[in-house]
């Protein structure tokens, strides 16, 4: 959940630093610090809040200057945001300076174990405990590779820590477990990074690094070591995402700019299984006999990715007519539940990182359960640990609200819903080939929705002092309500229930009070007026009805407050289009109340903890 940066180079490193760090604050945001290696001498910087808090300091002078370094963008875990508490931290000689990005759960029993050794703590975090581990493993073995060695047999959790040997010039260290790391290549230079978009601007040429490798930079120099010390050899990749996608790109935030791009996630999504007029999935591990005995699916995820899968249960059981459960990954990973072998497990995942749903993967593959994860980011701890991938084409997302990642993975599990059914016969060829045409077709559809933002920036003018509001559906509709209320809550902090409409009654219908917004989903014509009459119930006790419906959807025409009509398509890909307009009435409500809309409080893009 924090981003992590290494360099050494012939470069000043803050500068380095400070520039991949602002591509990794996605990753977290409260604190912010780096660290110079400067020939004998080891210089921090560090403190709580944004980087340019931290960026102003050294650009007003703060002497910080060297070739080789470290730097941390913090989501705090243990102890609360604060300077001390900020990454690097070090040890008490300063031999060792480490960041780090997960938990050390054992981080009191190592604490007790130093202290009788006559190490005393600074701050509130475990990532002290384990610096000082590393420290007093140093003491012993003289050696970085072989302190880290020793360490990492001691530190239970999940780590990534990227570390300088004061009496190591030149180099930097690092070592990952559950936690991303990748090595980056340059001419004379070396970098490490959470995440490949922190050196894109300067190299492209990266290692992925498994669980529990070593790495060790020199200038120009990568070298891996596996968690006994041997050496190791590792295969360059080189990274092929565009550097400019990962810009603003004119928008006044990322979040409108990836909003925008969703018409270009779904087709080079589809385009990537979609080749000389046939979809494939064989490289998806996924051939028909794969396909026939699948007897039921699990899918499992967090967050906007647990939404998509339940757009993904309506969608598969309907057309392909296979039994499917949709799980919160933080649920199913600790439920004992039968397991059935023949089943298939999709996991869906923007990061490939998520902690919940990569524990409750590997309980899917432990019992024996063939695991399929749809996945965003390339080389991705989920996209290394599953029997399969489909990659999601939405390119690098940098607001925290999901959008694209969102949209790519619904056609990705489309393609799935429609695979399955054709090879298990429950649809005939000329409807197979109807959605196949009906996907092509969405882009250009999301785009025309894109062109009438602006009535759903007015609209969302009235909400600005608005406390709550329900989101209400039916089926797609159900599992769209909740993607569009999350959007709303999460970036507008306006508190938002999703409800399937048929529950009002049961309870939240009592919570209405005049004017509080009702948005109703309305795309699936055999629930237009069940939802209607839901809907009414609602007005009659002060509700303003917000209505999304598919063109042609008459019903609610007189009585709803707001209507937001989106193209028609065919029914089971409605999800598409009508959360365009919730994300944008989201967006709009935040950027009325003046909030931070790519980097909302207490949210963070990638949850590695759990
Ligand atoms: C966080 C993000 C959400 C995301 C969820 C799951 O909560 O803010 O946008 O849906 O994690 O993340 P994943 O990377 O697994 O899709």
């Amino acid at each position: 959940m924090c981003g992590i940066l290494g360099y050494t180079g012939e470069r000043q490193a803050s500068d380095i630093l400070l520039s991949g760090l602002a591509k990794l604050e996605y990753r977290g945001y409260d604190s912010a610090g780096l660290a110079v290696l400067d020939g004998g001498t080891i210089k921090i910087a560090k403190n709580k809040g944004r980087l340019k808090v931290l960026e102003e300091r050294i650009k007003s002078g703060e002497e910080i200057s060297g070739t080789c370094g470290i730097g941390h963008t913090r989501w705090a875990t243990h102890g609360e945001p604060s300077d001390i508490n900020a990454h690097p931290l070090w040890s008490d000689d300063m031999s060792v300076v480490a960041v780090h990005n997960g938990i050390v759960e054992n981080y009191r029993e190592i604490k007790e174990m130093l202290s009788s050794h006559g190490y005393g703590f600074y701050s509130q975090t475990d990532t002290e405990a384990a610096v000082k581990l590393i420290d007093f493993c140093y003491k012993q073995e003289k050696s970085p590779l072989k302190a880290i060695t020793r360490a990492i047999k001691q530190i239970e959790g999940s780590y990534c820590f990227v570390m300088l040997f004061r009496d190591y010039p030149g180099e930097v260290w690092g070592v990952r477990k559950d936690n991303p790391l990748i090595a980056g290549q340059g001419q004379g230079e070396s970098f490490l990074a959470s995440d490949v978009s922190a050196i894109l601007q300067d190299t492209r040429q990266v290692y992925y690094l498994d669980n529990m490798d070593i790495v060790q930079l020199k200038k120009g120099v990568v070298r891996f070591f596996d968690p006994e010390g041997y050496a190791k050899h590792k295969e360059l990749s080189e990274v092929t995402w565009d550097a400019q996608a990962a810009e603003k790109g004119g928008f006044e935030h990322f979040m409108m700019k990836e909003i925008h791009e969703q018409a270009r996630a779904v087709k080079d999504t589809f385009g990537s299984v979609y080749h000389s007029g046939r979809i494939d999935l064989n490289e998806h591990g996924l051939n028909d006999d794969a396909i026939r005995n699948i007897s039921q699916i699990y899918i499992v995820a967090c967050g906007s990715a647990y939404h998509a899968g339940a757009v993904a249960q309506y969608v598969i059981e309907d057309l392909a007519k296979i039994p499917v459960r949709i799980e919160l990954a933080s649920e199913f990973r600790y439920r004992s539940m039968p397991l059935d072998k023949n089943a298939l497990a999709i996991i869906i995942s923007q990061s490939g990182e998520t902690a919940d749903t990569l524990a409750a993967m590997r309980l899917a593959k432990q019992n024996g359960i063939k695991t399929l994860a749809i996945v965003n980011v390339v080389g991705s701890t989920i996209a290394r640990e599953a029997d399969s991938i489909f990659y999601t084409m939405a390119g690098p997302e940098i607001a925290v609200a999901t959008t694209k990642a969102y949209s790519a993975q619904l056609i990705a599990c489309y393609v799935l819903a429609m695979q399955f059914a054709k090879v298990r016969g429950t649809i005939t060829e000329n409807y197979y080939n109807s959605l196949i045409a009906e996907i092509q077709r969405l882009p250009e559809k999301i785009d025309e929705i894109l062109d009438e933002k602006l009535r759903l920036e007015e609209i969302a003018g009235r909400f600005v002092n608005a406390r709550n509001a329900f989101y209400l559906g039916r089926n797609i509709d159900y599992a769209v309500a909740m993607e569009g209320s999350l959007k709303m809550k999460e970036i507008s902090y306006l508190h938002s229930e999703a409800c399937a409409a048929g529950e009002m009654k049961h309870g939240p219908i009592s919570l209405i009070e005049r004017g509080m917004l009702v948005a109703g989903v309305m795309t699936q014509k055999s629930l237009y007026q069940k939802i209607a009459s839901n809907m009414l119930e609602a007005k009659s006790r002060g509700g303003f009805l917000l209505v999304v419906a598919s063109r042609g959807c008459e019903a609610l025409k007189d009585e709803a407050d707001f209507v937001f009509h989106v193209p028609e398509t065919d029914e089971h890909f409605t999800a598409s289009l009508s959360v365009i307009p919730l994300q944008l009435l989201g967006y709009y409500v935040a950027v009325a109340r003046k909030l931070d809309v790519d980097k909302p409080r207490n949210l963070a893009k990638s949850v590695t903890v759990e």
